[in-house]
């Protein structure tokens, strides 16, 4: 019996998982189905009853209940709890384990597709909502040398940092929180772009000095340069859109799932070329 899978969220018309996922099943040979399945807002729970009892082995979560298959989970994976959210759940005999690709996604799409291994690097995260949190972790286990975490309420950013302190060993990394203004005169070799400030096109108030020589800019967002990837490659920087990332948090999602690892390289291609 082919094997099912989904994506579930709310909006979720416009989800390009369910066409990676069938090139990832096509490239490796898996019998399996990938479908989008909108939950309405309080319904997230029953749809994920009722796809246990029709047999599914698992889903991707997206906006805006990531946090709510976290909590919904019997058993949850290190990176899910570091995260404090999951975008990929499975059905098992333990019940609903969540896990999450997203940090290992961005990781691999920078260090592995980019090709700018972290270590040692001075990197800004600009944002401390559930997408700078979910990608925290992975990043600082690359041992960059710096990491700061500037937020517009600078609160949220300092209370990433202490989270992060209480769970992690941060030996080789300096980590600080801090907010736009402290900006000025600092200078960084990657800058990744968490915030949810580019789906209205609004800019962020960060300066034109922060990005060094080669610097590697990065926007977890999609399909649309935003005012943050304007001003990066107007200063220099290299710049890239949070495509790769979403392909390789899939391919996690599917090496969880089917235990073959895809090759995205070519996934990548055939998105970008939409
Ligand atoms: P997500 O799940 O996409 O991370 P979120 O948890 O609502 O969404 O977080 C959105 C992030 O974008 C926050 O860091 C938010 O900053 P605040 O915590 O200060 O609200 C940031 N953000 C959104 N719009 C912004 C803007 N116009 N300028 C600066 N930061 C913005």
């Amino acid at each position: 019996m082919t094997d099912q899978y989904a994506v579930i969220g709310n909006p979720i018309a416009h989800s390009k998982s369910p066409m990676i996922h069938e090139a990832f099943a096509r490239q490796t040979g898996q019998d399996m189905r990938y479908e989008r399945i909108l939950a309405s807002l309080d319904g997230f729970e029953a749809t994920i009853r009722e796809l246990i009892k029709q047999g599914y082995k698992g889903v991707n979560v997206t906006v805006p209940f990531k946090f709510e298959a976290f909590v919904l989970a019997d058993a949850r994976t290190a990176r899910a709890m570091d995260a404090g959210a999951a975008n990929t759940l499975i059905f098992n005999e333990q019940g609903i384990v969540a896990d999450n690709t997203d940090g290992a996604g961005i990781v691999r799409d920078i260090e592995k597709n980019l090709q700018l291994p972290l270590a040692g690097k001075r990197v800004l995260l600009l944002g401390a909502g559930g997408a700078a949190e979910g990608v925290l972790h992975p990043i600082l286990a690359c041992k960059p040398s710096l990491l700061t975490i500037v937020n517009r309420s600078m609160d949220k950013a300092l209370a990433m940092v202490k989270k992060a302190e209480a769970t992690k060993a941060l030996s080789v990394t300096t980590l600080s929180g801090c907010e736009f203004n402290d900006l000025p005169g600092q200078e960084f070799d990657v800058v990744i772009n968490a915030t949810s400030a580019g789906l209205t096109d609004t800019a962020l108030p960060i300066p034109n000095t922060i990005f060094a020589k080669g610097c590697l800019a990065y926007d977890m967002m999609y399909g649309r340069e935003t005012p943050f990837m304007q001003q990066a490659r107007t200063n220099g920087a290299i710049v890239a859109d949070g495509l790769g990332m979403l392909i390789e948090q899939a391919a996690e999602a599917f090496y969880v799932w089917r235990g073959v690892r895809p090759e995205t390289k070519p996934v990548i291609e055939m998105v970008s070329a939409l």
